[in-house]
């Protein structure tokens, strides 16, 4: 199981302290949501920030792309330091072309769907994509609250990729929490994303720890 601290939960007055905290934890990958306030309603961080943290991380990082038109900017993040780029089913017209873009450039290819998207709308481009995020919340905020029917989403693109022997991870992005997190394991999670249940912890380390476990 890998597990994605989502930065957008973290303190940006004191960034450095989050990502160190994260680099000294047992988790695998940062999880950076970017937000353009045009495809969801909320603007987060761009370039900048994440070049500083790629800086100082030791860790992948798993940049989520909530942006209109990702093709502009998949060379920026790729220089930007994004091991894994995701951008959203929703926001692309030539996902395909998208999508191949994003791995000539060596990173790993995520394709994020919005809880609505049914998991069909994936079968013909499975094949091609290193990482479905699958939406457990409606994107644009951190915090919000888990919604159930994603269960019987991971068992439907379980199927998908079981069918299409492709290897495929399956990251859950939204809401997850102490309570359903080993329900998603069972389900058949590969790829874990987590804000607030990391940061706003007592004890962010021991969070990252339990998730893990
Ligand atoms: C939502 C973002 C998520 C968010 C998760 O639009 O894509 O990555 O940061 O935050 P929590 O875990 O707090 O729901
Ligand atoms: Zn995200």
């Amino acid at each position: 199981m890998i597990v994605a601290p989502s930065i957008l939960a973290a303190n940006f007055a004191n960034l450095a302290h989050d990502v160190v905290m994260v680099n000294n934890s047992q988790a695998d990958w940062f999880h950076l949501d970017v937000m353009d306030g045009v495809f969801v309603p909320n603007i987060s961080f761009g370039m900048p920030v994440i070049k500083s943290i790629h800086k100082i991380a030791t860790k992948p990082l798993d940049v989520h792309l909530m942006i209109v038109d990702p093709d502009r900017y998949i060379k920026t993040f790729k220089e930007c330091g994004a091991h894994v780029l995701s951008v959203h089913f929703e926001a692309c017209t030539h996902l395909h072309r998208t999508v191949g873009a994003i791995k000539a450039e060596g990173m790993l290819a995520g394709v994020a769907i919005n809880p609505h998207t049914p998991i069909h709308l994936l079968e013909d481009i499975i094949a091609d994509v290193d990482l479905v995020c699958m939406m457990s919340v409606n994107p644009g905020f951190g915090g919000q609250k888990f919604i159930e029917n994603t269960y019987r989403k991971i068992s439907e693109l379980k199927n998908l990729i079981i069918k299409r022997k492709t290897k495929t991870l399956i990251e859950i992005d939204g809401g997850v929490d102490f309570e359903n997190y080993k329900k998603l394991k069972k389900a058949g999670a590969d790829v874990l994303v987590a804000g607030n249940t990391v940061f706003s912890a007592s004890n962010p380390t021991d969070a990252i720890k339990k998730l893990k476990s």
